[in-house]
């Protein structure tokens, strides 16, 4: 008899954005005449950059030739790609991080949800909420928490991010062994100053605890103060693995390419406290499970760093911060208490009112879609997130509609 992991049952019916586009599905299809102008999921909406697209071309032409042609690419993905990262976006700061250090993948999403395979399953969690489901759904999945009570699992740290603390959680006031957090948040838009992250590391360096640090919207970060990695901040390689994407930084949500930096310097420890490289035991993973990323996709990537990619990319960033900038100011006239927005694409709104509620009425009336805080955790309750992937036309309609609404 072929019998399930029980686990899968402790989750909730569907993943958030899934019923997200369900809900919107449904009301598409009874409200036909009705135009939805979407500002939930963060999904790009402008074309990718010349440089990649002409990059691109170039890779596909490659591959067209036997002389040029590629067959299985390396899985941790080529060197020109890992090595332009390397230089580009980590020493160039300071970070001291190495070509070889850095494992190309077809996703954030799928890196921070996989990477928790490598660990034990009795390890002690700490999460934020509100949080990006992938982090806590992915650990449910794989055994580590208790069933799920009165909107929280059991067994989860949960790091509380409320206006109190200004949506940055405080350090755990228990010994963790694995630490998520994302800055800029997805959800709520904030950011971390050094000096916080800090604290963070020399936390985990203390707890011999692992940091997992999603910097997947460094590129929205405007404040020269604030750290785009974390590796900018000292003894960081000794206890995080960061995540990047290309994303949201230059319009590859469909075109699929990521990067997982994992320290060589980085361990973890067996049951007797003997060390383990965690650097190799990805890698073993990686190769295992992950054939790479396709070549002309990593070529096209490459291109982010070239002079015009450069350039091209921080127009693309710019056009969605002035979107932001627009849902800010709109919705704080409205009276609404807001963060996010001014290093991040999303805002973070406290609509005073149930979540889904708040959703349902933006939708049915103004016909926009957004994402409801609930979704994101119990802390996440009463407010909504706002996106700001979509055209300006768009977002200026989206919010001359809503303020006709509230
Ligand atoms: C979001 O809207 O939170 C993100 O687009 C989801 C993702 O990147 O997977």
């Amino acid at each position: 008899m072929i019998t399930i992991n029980d686990n899968y049952l402790k989750l909730k019916a569907s993943y958030l954005f899934s019923d997200i586009a369900k809900r919107v599905g449904a009301f598409q299809k009874s409200n036909p005449d009705r135009e939805v102008i979407k500002l939930g999921i963060g999904d790009v909406t402008r074309a990718l950059p010349q440089a990649c697209v002409a990059a691109f071309h170039k890779g596909v032409d490659d591959m067209a030739t036997e002389k040029t042609f590629r067959g299985y690419g390396p899985e941790q993905g080529y060197d020109f790609l890992r090595e332009a990262i390397a230089k580009n976006d980590y020493q160039s700061r300071g970070a001291d991080i190495e070509a070889d250090e850095i494992f190309i993948s077809d996703g954030a999403k799928c890196d921070t949800g996989n990477i928790q395979e490598i660990f034990s399953t009795d390890i002690a969690i700490a999460i934020p909420d509100p949080v990006y489901p992938v982090y806590l759904d992915t650990n449910v999945m794989a055994g580590r928490t208790g069933d799920f009570k009165d909107g929280k699992y059991q067994g989860i740290h949960y790091l509380s991010c409320t206006r109190a603390n200004n949506f940055v959680p405080d350090l755990p006031n228990q010994p963790v062994d694995l630490i998520y957090l994302c800055f800029p948040n997805n959800p709520t838009g904030t950011t971390i100053t050094r000096e916080a992250l800090k604290t963070w590391v020399d936390f985990a360096k203390k707890e011999k605890a692992l940091i997992l640090y999603d910097a997947a919207y460094e590129a929205f970060i405007t404040d020269d103060t604030l750290p785009r990695s974390i590796f900018e901040i000292e003894g960081a390689r000794d206890v995080a693995i960061e995540f990047r994407s290309f994303s949201k930084t230059a319009g590859f949500t469909g075109t699929r390419c990521a990067f997982t930096v994992v320290p060589k310097s980085l361990m973890a420890f067996d049951k007797t406290g003997g060390k383990h490289s965690i650097h190799s035991l990805w890698n073993r993973r990686h190769t295992t499970k992950f054939n790479g990323v396709s070549y002309p996709v990593q070529r096209a990537a490459e291109a982010v760093y070239s002079v015009d990619g450069k350039k091209q990319v921080r127009e693309l960033i710019e056009y969605y911060l002035t979107n932001a900038a627009l849902i800010r100011k709109e919705m704080g006239a409205l009276g609404y208490d807001l963060v996010g927005g001014d290093n991040s694409p999303y805002i973070w709104i406290d609509g005073k009112s149930d979540s889904w509620e708040f959703f349902d009425r933006l939708l049915n009336q103004a016909g926009v879609v957004c994402t409801p805080g609930a979704g994101f955790g119990k802390c996440g309750q009463g407010y909504i997130r706002i996106s700001a992937f979509n055209s300006y036309e768009n977002v200026e309609k989206a919010l001359k509609r809503i303020k006709q609404v509230l």
